[in-house]
């Protein structure tokens, strides 16, 4: 899969998707990461891709000139027309099952805008879709358009090795992930849960799946309308709401 991102900030955003899991998969040829800088489309003498707002007000806007520009020539090169994501507060709120569902595409453009915004024809022209990672306002898309490669990368089929696999990972059965452990086996006076050391598959398997109801019933209950739920996840989700109704608030 290739991301091509279209940004002020080519080098931001290039380090930023070249180490770890992504770096390995850029290397593997699983994905691929083009920024493209959006002034060398500028016919500007002096490089300059935004303006004034007309109308008046604080701040510059970015112009739909090089903008355009940039998406056409990136859209010229490949072998059918790419969705093209312009990073915006104004957006749809980014998601798994989005994230899940982008992963499916062979080519996407993610535009990135910068000062107070970009040109509403540009948006109009050029735009498919507009997409927020979250109700609060970045100083521009970069940071956003990482957040989306990341998340919709390890999507991809081969990302993952089958150890870092998603299956069983958050937001993939609605819920939220258990704990982990790893060794010492007493950190600090804290001893790792007896069960995970049982050697109990079922009992572990059982453990973690209450343990997982009970952070998301703690942190993101409305998670639990959208989760699939079996009448023993029903049955825990009772007794924990119980426990943390109890006096000491639940936390044994
Ligand atoms: N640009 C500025 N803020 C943003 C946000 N929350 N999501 C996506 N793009 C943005």
């Amino acid at each position: 899969m290739n991301f091509h991102i279209l940004t002020r900030f080519p080098d931001m955003v290039e380090q930023g998707l070249s180490a770890s899991i992504l770096g390995r998969a850029e290397q593997a040829g699983l994905i691929s990461v083009h920024a493209v800088n959006i002034r060398d489309y500028t016919e500007d003498r002096h490089l300059h891709v935004d303006d004034y707002p007309y109308g008046g007000g604080a701040g510059m806007v970015m112009q739909p000139g090089p903008v355009v520009k940039a998406v056409r020539s990136v859209q010229e090169k490949l072998d059918r027309p790419a969705r093209v994501i312009y990073l915006s507060p104004q957006g749809k709120t980014f998601s798994q099952p989005m994230a899940r569902e982008l992963a499916r595409e062979e080519d996407l453009i993610l535009l990135c805008g910068h000062y107070e915004g970009l040109d509403e024809r540009a948006i109009e022209l050029v735009v498919t879709e507009q997409v927020s990672i979250g109700d609060y306002v970045l100083t521009g898309g970069e940071l956003a358009a990482m957040v989306m490669v990341d998340a919709i990368a390890r999507m991809v089929p081969g990302v993952l090795t089958n150890s870092e696999s998603a299956e069983e990972e958050s937001f993939m059965q609605g819920l939220l992930e258990y704990p982990q452990y790893t060794r010492p086996e007493v950190f600090e006076g804290k001893a790792v849960p007896e069960v995970l050391l049982s050697g109990h598959h079922a009992n572990i398997a059982a453990w973690r799946r209450r343990e997982s109801l009970r952070r998301t019933l703690a942190a993101r209950p409305e998670l639990l309308d959208r989760a699939e739920l079996s009448k023993k996840d029903r049955a825990w989700l009772d007794e924990l709401r119980r426990e943390m109704s109890g006096p000491d608030g639940g936390d044994t």
